[in-house]
């Protein structure tokens, strides 16, 4: 089954993870299915139930990705229901009366009636919105910080990247898109499949992400591993004789990242395969919430050949500008603050109010004379002069432009460090590189790309300096000469 992360299609299919939008910042994910997985027995087959009504799934399924789906009637209350235990029901009626009627699990479902209110988006999953609406486990990594990792770390389509501890999957989903290029059915000769090496040592967390990975279509892209990384490294299948990811990058999100450095080099002391790949430079980045623990992993580094360590902090701000208006003639819009903002509009607003309270205090205005109502009259005409705009500046360009940062945008910070390990270079790497690209072939490659006029000028300044080196020895020989003979 394609991921709906990776490919989601225009249309939700049958076993497609969606998630149903409610809010910006609330939505729920779920399993398109049209028959009820958990049992819930109700008559619409599968429902979802949220704040804003309950969806049967059959509506959703087919639909346009980004549709808005109208709630439904569906009767919630067990009458609504068929048994939970469709075969125990079988079984009772079978007992009184020998034979079975009504609903079974393969009945139709219940076709949908649209409810009076209520609706929500169905949206395809994303990394981010997944972020946001996944079940957590433990602390995850947010959207700001993976996406300045992952580009850090140079992950692109067809590499392998290490995770560690899996978590709660946040981050596994963000490196999965980034490695993505194919699934490994489709998969053509010569093109190397992108992959994410995931370990986890708590046992259900393990389970866990194994289950939502098979269930998002992420299988044969994520391998996750129930393993203690600092103990056990990183090699998949059996710790001690499986098989090297070949990874070209690291991720290490665990309390004690410099315990599992160890087993990230090029000649891991247990004397089997390193879990690196040979032929490239490696990135690796630590994500840690205390500067305690970034000195311990720099000091490692540093002890295991780490390069260009650094560490740095992702702080996110995002900022909300807005224009602020005030006046008067702002009122009935919205986040506006109603002030007169002259004195001449003040004066004016009281005035025609106090002339309208006064006209309004004698009496009822049904028994008005001619005077009293031509006053009222420009009473009301006043104030709502005083509420139009005095300029002919658009609305949206009165008002002083201000600026807020968003408070409630999520990021877990933490220092991150980066480094490189450069790829292992032996005497005989030397030597092969040496017979592939002799210096004669490297002077006529640097050739090639040069126009006829570079040539023409880089072989006229060889000429000239060949003539002036020639005629500075020359002169030199003169001088020698002449010495020579004075001395003698
Ligand atoms: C903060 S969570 C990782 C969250 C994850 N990066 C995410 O975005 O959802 C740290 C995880 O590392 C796991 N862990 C801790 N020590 C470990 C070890 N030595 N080997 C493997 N996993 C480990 C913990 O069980 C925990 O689930």
């Amino acid at each position: 089954m394609p991921s709906p992360f990776l490919t989601p299609g225009t249309r939700a299919q049958p076993d497609n993870i969606a998630l149903l939008h409610l809010r910006r910042d609330q939505s729920i994910p779920t399993i398109l299915r049209t028959q009820d997985d958990e049992c819930q027995g109700y008559k619409e087959g599968k429902v979802t139930t949220t704040r804003f009504g309950v969806f049967p799934h059959s509506t959703m399924l087919d639909q346009p990705w980004g549709s808005q789906i109208a709630a439904s009637k569906v009767d919630t209350g067990s009458r609504g229901r068929r048994p939970a235990n469709p075969a125990k029901r079988k079984a009772d009626e079978l007992d009184e009366s020998g034979t079975t009627t009504g609903v079974d699990d393969d009945t139709p479902v219940q076709k949908a009636v649209a409810a009076a209110s209520g609706f929500l988006h169905m949206m395809y999953p994303t990394p981010e919105a997944w972020t946001l609406s996944l079940p957590h486990r433990t602390q995850v990594v947010y959207s700001p910080d993976y996406s300045y990792i992952l580009h850090r770390l140079r992950v692109r389509a067809g590499g392998t990247i290490i995770e560690a501890g899996a978590g709660s999957g946040s981050f596994t989903h963000a490196s999965v898109r980034a490695v993505f290029n194919g699934y490994p059915e489709e998969q053509q000769k010569k093109r190397k499949l992108g992959k994410v090496c995931s370990y986890e040592f708590h046992e259900q967390r393990a389970g866990r992400i194994r289950e939502e990975i098979s269930q998002h279509g992420l299988d044969g892209l994520v391998e996750v591993t129930h393993r203690d990384v600092c103990k056990d490294g990183f090699l998949l299948g059996d710790s001690e004789t499986g098989s090297s990811p070949n990874a070209t990058a690291v991720f290490l999100d665990l309390p004690a990242p410099w315990l599992a450095l160890k087993h990230l080099v090029r000649k891991p002391a247990s004397g089997g395969p390193s879990p690196l790949d040979p032929s490239s430079t490696v990135y690796i980045c630590t994500f840690s919430p205390c500067l305690e623990q970034v000195e311990k992993t720099v000091r490692v580094m540093r002890q295991l050949s780490w390069l260009n360590i650094e560490m740095v902090e992702v702080q996110d701000h995002r900022i909300d500008v807005k224009r602020e208006r005030v006046g008067l003639e702002t009122e009935g819009i919205r986040g506006a603050t109603v002030f007169p903002t002259t004195v001449e509009e003040a004066a004016d607003k009281l005035w025609a109010e106090e002339e309208r309270a006064k006209i309004l205090r004698s009496g009822s205005n049904k028994n008005l004379s001619p005077e009293e109502t031509a006053a009222l009259k420009e009473a009301e005409i006043a104030i709502t002069e005083s509420m139009k705009p005095k300029t002919s500046t658009p609305m949206y360009d009165l008002g002083r432009l201000v600026h807020r940062s968003e408070p409630e945008l999520k990021s877990h910070t933490s220092y991150l460090v980066f480094a490189i390990l450069p790829r292992d270079w032996t005497e005989e790497d030397e030597q092969k590189c040496r017979e592939q690209w002799p210096p004669s072939k490297l002077d006529a490659l640097q050739d090639k790309g040069k126009s006829k006029k570079q040539l023409k000028r880089e072989s006229k300044s060889q000429r000239m300096a060949e003539s002036i080196a020639k005629k500075t020895a020359e002169k030199a020989a003169e001088a020698d000469a002449e010495a020579d003979a004075e001395t003698s």
